[in-house]
């Protein structure tokens, strides 16, 4: 029997190291502890970590690499980049939009991501970045799964035409109906938008993923509503209520009683946890709250929690690299995530509780799942997330699509030549 590829000496993230790992047809054929046969493509892992691709489970692909365009956010806040992305829109083009966004999918690539959602604004009446996007999404199909969420950014209800626009979007093609009920007019046409969101996701047989409260105003619960749609509907484990940044600021005698019924919705949740730390607290002095979800609380309640990358160089943020485990790196320190399982958790917070929220099917490395997977230069995934380790290989469909270097740098000290590895902790190698 000869395989396409064999990925020998892995460590997997659920099972440990010394596994094998042989792939064909596109798929992986055997999980074992020795494979005797022979690939087209032999990769020794030696011992390192061999992950399922990262998987972005909220992301801005429209606004993506547009930083400065057409000017820099001065005030550093959510609204200022709104309105900033606001003067952006109506100078779109669908081909601006698109090589924008195959840039960042080659990017996401060399980071091992292989699977994105994205919301794309609908309050554009040309519909420029859905139709750019959806082309996108043809283009890329064959080494990125891409999901797209209809997105009225100026608000449902308080933007003249994000309601038709909406339908329109979910006509062509788009997948997913999004909402930003803390950005209506009101409380109550919050609500509202919530409502009517919910009914169209049922209309149409879709999910819903809505940017929810990302506020710091303890007061906007529409994430309330939310689970209680979603409830009604018959919704559950169909819904994502993403950023959630009001949670951080509420009463926590309000919480204790919020997070069981999210649980028992089946409400995913997601966090932003590098944009949320910059947009958040702007308006406070000192202290200054930090723009997290309470991840630690919504997990011990058996709420499914991911991570978003949500934005790279745009109106809202100007860092970012597509790098999911600098966004892990990030939930570790700002939820105070340190404990090795919570740290784990994280690691599975971008990739395999992202792939539950997309719905992704055959993904994971086990015997039948697709033949996707990234070997990491770092031992477990707490080290992966500790080094933001380097992707050795990255592997769509038993095929290598892309390929680093280790990362080693040659010392020239007084008496201690030699390398430095970055999972040492000291310099090592020969000194003979
Ligand atoms: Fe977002």
């Amino acid at each position: 029997m000869s395989f396409d590829l064999i990925v020998r000496n892995a460590t997997l993230p659920h099972k440990g190291s010394g596994w094998d790992i042989a792939l064909t047809g596109g798929k992986i054929a055997a999980v074992e502890r020795a494979i005797t046969a022979e690939a087209a493509r032999v990769i020794d892992a030696h011992g390192l970590l061999v992950s399922p691709p990262f998987v972005d489970i909220h992301f801005h692909m429209d606004a993506t690499l547009s930083l400065g365009l057409p000017r820099l956010n001065q005030s550093g806040t959510l609204l200022e980049g709104i309105a900033l992305w606001g003067e952006l829109k109506p100078l779109l083009t669908p081909e601006a939009v698109a090589e924008r966004a195959l840039r960042y999918c080659d990017l996401a690539v060399s980071q091992g991501l292989l699977a994105i959602r994205s919301h794309v604004d609908i309050c554009d009446d040309r519909l420029t970045a859905v139709d750019a996007l959806l082309d996108v999404k043809r283009k890329i199909a064959p080494y990125i799964d891409l999901q797209l969420v209809a997105f009225p950014q100026d608000g449902y209800l308080r933007a003249p035409s994000a309601a038709k626009n909406l339908e329109r979007a979910l006509d062509k093609g788009v997948d997913i109906v999004g909402g930003i009920p803390h950005f209506e007019r009101t409380m109550e046409e919050g609500s509202r938008s919530v409502e009517l969101l919910c009914d169209i996701a049922v209309e149409r047989g879709l999910m819903v993923d809505m940017h929810c409260d990302e506020t710091d105003d303890p007061m906007s619960r529409h994430i309330e509503t939310l689970t209680a749609e979603t409830q009604r509907l018959g919704l559950q484990g169909r819904v994502t209520g993403s950023h959630l940044t009001s949670m951080h600021s509420m009463d926590n005698y309000y919480v204790s009683k919020l997070l069981p019924l999210m649980a028992e919705a089946g409400v995913h949740a997601v966090a932003n946890p590098l944009i949320n730390i910059v947009l958040q607290g702007r308006h406070d002095t000192y202290p200054k709250r930090r723009g997290l979800t309470r991840i630690a609380e919504m997990r011990a309640q058996g709420i499914n929690v991911a991570l978003g990358h949500d934005c790279v160089m745009d109106p809202w943020y100007s860092l970012g690299s597509g790098d999911m485990l600098d966004v892990a790196h990030m939930a570790v320190h700002v939820g105070q995530l340190t404990s090795r399982e919570a740290m784990r958790y994280c690691f599975e917070a971008v990739t395999t509780n992202a792939a539950k929220v997309m719905g992704l099917e055959s993904y994971g490395v086990d015997v039948g799942c697709n033949g996707d997977l990234v070997v990491l230069q770092a031992a477990d995934p707490i080290e992966a997330i500790r080094l933001k380790a380097r992707r050795l290989y990255v592997v769509r469909r038993g095929k290598v699509i892309a390929e680093s270097a280790p990362q080693t740098t040659r010392l020239d000290l007084p008496g201690r030549p030699g390398e430095v590895d970055p999972a040492g902790y000291a310099p090592s190698g020969s000194s003979s």
